[in-house]
């Protein structure tokens, strides 16, 4: 099931700050959604870890998004956790099409 979450990109970018992460709830899920560039991610918002609110955490260079509470790291694009210490993130596939920027649920 597609959701829209922008127009277009550059909505997007009017919206997102580059490198912030954004709580956004969408068919009773939690997803945080981070935009890098003309990029966007969408994952799992609670860590699997411990169920933190990723979208409180910071990104890297690395492209992962840093948990808060005790600094897993989780790749932005797989959900894998950087030193594998507890299952990945649920991620979920964005598309852009001629109507908008979509998230895949
Ligand atoms: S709850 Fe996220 S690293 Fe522990």
């Amino acid at each position: 099931m597609k959701v829209k979450l922008f127009e277009s990109q550059a909505k997007a970018k009017e919206v997102l700050n580059d490198n912030e992460p954004r709580l956004v709830r969408a068919e009773g899920k939690e997803i945080c959604i981070v935009r890098k560039g003309e990029r966007i991610f969408a994952f799992q918002d609670a860590c699997a870890h411990m169920g933190e609110n990723l979208h409180k955490g910071k990104t890297n260079y690395l492209n992962e998004i840093v948990c808060p509470l005790h600094t897993y790291r989780f790749n932005m694009k797989t959900g894998e956790e950087a030193e594998q210490r507890c299952k990945s993130l649920k991620v979920y596939d964005i598309i852009t099409d001629s109507e908008g920027i979509h998230l895949e649920i």
